[in-house]
């Protein structure tokens, strides 16, 4: 009886040995992946001229902004999309209706990323702006969330960020709520 824990003893510390020494190979590869990637990204513009390596750079940045403003206006499955609240990241105004019994302002998204991170009360945590548009995603436009640290993500983020373009940088800026619905 005792051999037979034993042996069923070992076989699982040679299993866990074996899945924790892949997942450890895999995390390098993966990682070994990332810096090849990084280090190709460098050479191609490591042998441009200055004005092409310019030129290159603002290009890639004009299709980001680009893919992220037709991700703002593209209405989702369910009609709505953020232009239909934040129209040329300004507000409609009014307010929404979060769930019963709770309306918050919608407001304007200019100046809005310059005060990102900050704590946001759903997620009852300071977060990124990526987060923030996945709880509006969720919330407001009632359907997926994007992927953090995917293209979509950033190219959403790149273009919500432009409503901020000469805005002052103030961390943790326009989080007076007032709700309605709340305790007076
Ligand atoms: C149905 C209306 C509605 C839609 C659609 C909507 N939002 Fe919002 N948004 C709001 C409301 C209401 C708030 C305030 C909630 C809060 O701050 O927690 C808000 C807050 C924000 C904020 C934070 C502003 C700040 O100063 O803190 C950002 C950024 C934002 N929305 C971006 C987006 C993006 C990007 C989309 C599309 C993916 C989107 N919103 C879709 C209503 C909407």
């Amino acid at each position: 009886m005792r051999g037979k824990i034993l042996i069923v003893c070992i076989a699982i510390y040679c299993l866990l040995a074996v899945f924790l020494g892949a997942s450890a190979e895999n995390k390098a590869d993966g990682m070994d992946k990332m810096k090849m990637q990084m280090m190709e990204n460098m050479k191609k513009v490591m042998s441009m001229k200055p004005e092409q390596m310019q030129v290159y750079i603002m290009k890639l940045q004009k299709e980001s902004l680009e893919r992220g403003k037709k991700l703002f206006e593209h209405p989702g499955p369910t009609g709505i999309s953020c232009s239909s609240c934040h129209p040329k990241g300004g507000t409609t105004g009014g307010m929404m209706e979060m769930m019963p019994g709770m309306r918050v302002p919608i407001p304007t998204l200019a100046g809005a990323s310059a005060s990102f991170p900050k704590f946001k009360i759903p997620s009852n945590a300071v977060i990124s702006l990526e987060q923030m548009h996945n709880n509006c995603l969720m919330m407001m436009n009632k359907t997926e969330p994007l992927i953090l640290g995917s293209q979509e993500a950033a190219d959403l983020a790149a273009y919500v960020s432009s409503f901020s373009n000469g805005k002052t940088v103030e961390i943790g800026a326009h989080n007076e709520m007032k709700m309605d619905g709340m305790k007076k």
